[in-house]
């Protein structure tokens, strides 16, 4: 089995070693699992136990820039905060921004490796989605890295290797290479080279994903832990892989037929279900909040009045809301501050 600096060694094994633009610049949009991904059959690869399926969140992700950097480290910029400044105290020593920073280089590191060089980055991130609420900012981050690495290096790779590079990040991060409905497929090979998204061939111009933020503060546990957590301590966690292969068809299938209610009442059991396993586990992991119930149960008070309404939840306290257009104005009424994106809209 090999290291994740030697998969992307792999994979670079062709391309240019050199920067060819003084800059690279990215953008990746968020995605928001309808059939989630928890659980890992390889740690350090990212590689999963099962398929997961998404949808991306158009104009809503991460913008990137990626330059050499002259310095002895690597040089971030967070939403116009300097992260790796050490005078700024402030700002570089929460655990949020050491987390961030961590995560980052270590994954700079891989290319590092695989380049055969000691180059630092500068590296200037943009999201417009709150980072580490569970709202799958990690995965454009680290997506909107490797198209700014791509950018700056001209290498000429498959969008499937992008993907897999975006994987050995975070895996979700390997859906987000592009818009609309994308799975991951979890591959068999034993280094991963199957294992990334793929998109679907189909659109849904009135689908839409509202956010609706509860609390945007940093989660107690990261996505990470939870998933060894609850794979390494659940009794329960054994049917989950069969949980989802039965859901992702039903997806696939109420995508293909348009069959919102069918998609909706999927994707929200899914999402439940994931969290009922989390909270089987020792110690228990709970991302719901009070306030979360609270909306959960708006949701399911709205659909008894007939709106078709549902909601999916990842590692965190916030909704993500799924409808269709026609309802909109009605459920941004319900919901204060709900910001509505309708990612496969005609433009
Ligand atoms: O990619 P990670 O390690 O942040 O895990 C993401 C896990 C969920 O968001 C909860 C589910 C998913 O499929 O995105």
């Amino acid at each position: 089995m090999l290291s994740a600096a030697e998969v992307v060694a792999k994979i670079l094994e062709e391309q240019p070693k050199t920067p060819k633009h003084s800059q690279g610049v990215a953008f990746a949009p968020a995605n928001v699992a309808l059939c989630k991904y928890w659980g890992k059959r390889h740690h350090d690869l990212n590689l999963p136990v099962t398929n997961s399926l998404s949808v991306s969140l158009g104009n809503y992700g991460t913008h990137t820039v990626i330059r050499p950097w002259e310095g002895h480290s690597d040089s971030i910029c967070l939403n116009g905060k300097e992260l790796t400044n050490v005078t700024n105290t402030n700002v570089a020593n929460t655990n949020v921004t050491k987390t961030f920073v961590t995560r980052l280089t270590s994954f700079l590191d891989l290319f590092r490796h695989a380049l055969h060089t000691k180059t630092y980055f500068r590296v200037e991130t943009e999201s417009n989605i709150p980072i580490g609420s569970g709202l799958a900012s990690s995965a454009s981050g680290f997506a909107a890295v490797v198209l700014a690495l791509v950018e700056l290096y001209q290498w000429q790779l498959e969008r499937s290797s992008l993907s897999i590079l975006a994987r050995l990040g975070s895996g979700s991060a390997c859906r987000s290479l592009w818009q609309g409905f994308v799975e991951w497929e979890m591959g068999e090979n034993i280094l991963g080279l199957d294992s990334h998204g793929k998109l679907l061939d189909n659109t849904w111009e009135d689908f839409c994903v509202g956010l609706f933020i509860i609390n945007p503060n940093q989660k107690s546990f990261s996505s990470r832990e939870a998933m060894k957590i609850t794979q390494n301590t659940s009794e329960f966690y054994e049917m989950w892989p069969k949980r989802v292969a039965h859901d992702l068809d039903i997806i696939k299938c109420a995508i293909s037929n348009r069959d919102f209610t069918l998609l909706g009442e999927t994707a929200e059991s899914n999402a439940l279900s994931m969290h009922a396993l989390m909270m089987t586990a020792r110690p228990s992991i709970i991302y719901t909040e009070p306030a979360t119930m609270q909306a959960w149960n708006r949701v399911f008070q709205l659909r008894q009045e007939g709106v078709k309404l549902y909601f999916t939840q990842d590692a965190g306290p916030n909704l993500k809301l799924l409808f269709l257009a026609e309802d909109a104005a009605r459920i941004s009424n319900e919901f204060e501050n709900l910001l509505t994106i309708t990612p496969m809209a005609k433009l």
